[in-house]
């Protein structure tokens, strides 16, 4: 029997709905191609539907989320909204209710790709992080007192369980495992300042290796790591790290591979439902324009189909990336530099996932 999976569509606020509707396109010419089926089950939450309404994501709706094969987001974020509140009420909300512990972040230099680092070529830069990603500074505990007042206070508490370190430094591992290439986990932390976090952050990958005999296991302070990915990113095979220090190192490896244009990210619950995204954000300015770079959204679909485990729709889409952009088909991966618009770089994929097949 053809094999069906219903896929939870959120386009979002900003660029989110046009670059999330390539996506969907390149995920049914993969899916034709293959011979299984897709689902997509659309869904308007984000910042219209909030100043409307008041609701960022009811708890049925999470409810209905958990029945699905996975969830396909294009990005929150909205002008008139003030920050904090459609991250939380939607994009964090489902990281944590859907208990998406892990935050996959590839960093791959594709062929024909510009690059910011002077002579580093795609056999340099191949890396993933695996962020933390339920956990840390993202909690939200913490408060203020005296607010307004010139004794003001304001906490916020990095919160971490050995529970949460060990299972996603043993995806990492695993992970390292699987890629079969340098075979390095390197435990990205500030052990030197946050020294009861790092300890238990270091403890726990020391012990955890033992599984992992094969595996050699370094360690490297956040801001050092900073310094090595623009110097020597082909030192990294695969880098495990909290919430926080993910989210800033990945917007430092996306510019690494070309830009946010191509950066593409899985929020992965390994025995739960699944979120894929481009790691940018809304970009309003862009927004309506038909302007905005959907490759990092239809690689992150790519990503989710590997997944769901149709690791061919994934090289299929990827095939199909590095020729639009090695043959010059897209000239740059930069909002409204691409050469063509939003929706015939998405013609244009499906087109190539056809034929490579
Ligand atoms: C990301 C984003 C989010 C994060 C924001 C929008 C809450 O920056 O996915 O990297 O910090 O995780
Ligand atoms: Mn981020």
């Amino acid at each position: 029997m053809e094999k069906k999976y219903n896929i939870g569509v959120i386009g979002g606020d900003g660029i989110g709905p046009e670059i999330i509707k390539e996506g969907v396109k390149v995920l049914k010419s993969v899916s034709e191609v293959l011979n299984f089926k897709l689902e997509f089950i659309e869904y308007d939450f984000g910042g219209e539907r909030y100043l409307k309404t008041g609701e960022t994501l009811p708890d049925s709706a999470i409810e209905e989320f958990k029945k699905l094969d996975a969830i396909y987001l294009g990005a929150v974020g909205h002008p008139d909204v003030p920050p904090g509140i459609l991250e939380k009420g939607i994009l964090l909300k489902i990281r944590f209710e859907l208990d998406q512990y892990i935050n996959l972040r590839p960093v791959k230099l594709y062929p024909g790709v510009w690059t910011p680092l002077k002579d580093k070529k795609p056999e340099d830069i191949d890396y993933v992080v695996v962020r933390e990603n339920t956990e840390g500074l993202y909690c939200g505990i913490g408060g203020n007192f005296k607010k307004g007042t010139s004794d003001e206070i304001a906490t916020q508490l990095s919160i971490n369980t050995r529970k949460g370190i060990e299972r996603c430094i043993k995806y990492a591992f695993k992970l390292a495992k699987e890629r079969n290439k340098k075979k390095s986990l390197t435990v990205v932390d500030k052990a030197n300042v946050l020294t009861f976090e790092g300890d238990l952050w270091r403890r726990t990958a020391i012990e955890i290796s033992k599984e992992f005999p094969d595996i050699k296991l370094d360690f490297a302070f956040v801001d050092a790591t900073c310094m090595w990915m623009v110097k020597n990113p082909e030192w990294f095979d695969v880098i495990v790290t909290n919430n926080m220090f993910g989210d800033i190192i990945t917007d430092l490896g996306a510019i690494t591979q070309g830009g946010l244009g191509i950066a593409a990210g899985g929020n992965i619950n390994p025995e739960g439902v699944s979120m894929f995204e481009p790691i940018h954000g809304s970009a309003p300015k862009y927004a309506g324009k038909n302007v905005a770079c959907p490759l990092a959204t239809i690689l992150a679909g790519g990503m989710m189909l590997e997944t769901l485990g149709e690791k061919k729709g994934f090289e299929i889409i990827e095939r199909a990336i590095i020729k639009a952009i090695s043959e010059g088909y897209i000239k740059s991966l930069e909002a409204g530099k691409m050469g063509i618009t939003t929706t015939e770089a998405g013609d244009l994929i499906a087109k190539f996932v056809q034929e490579i097949k």
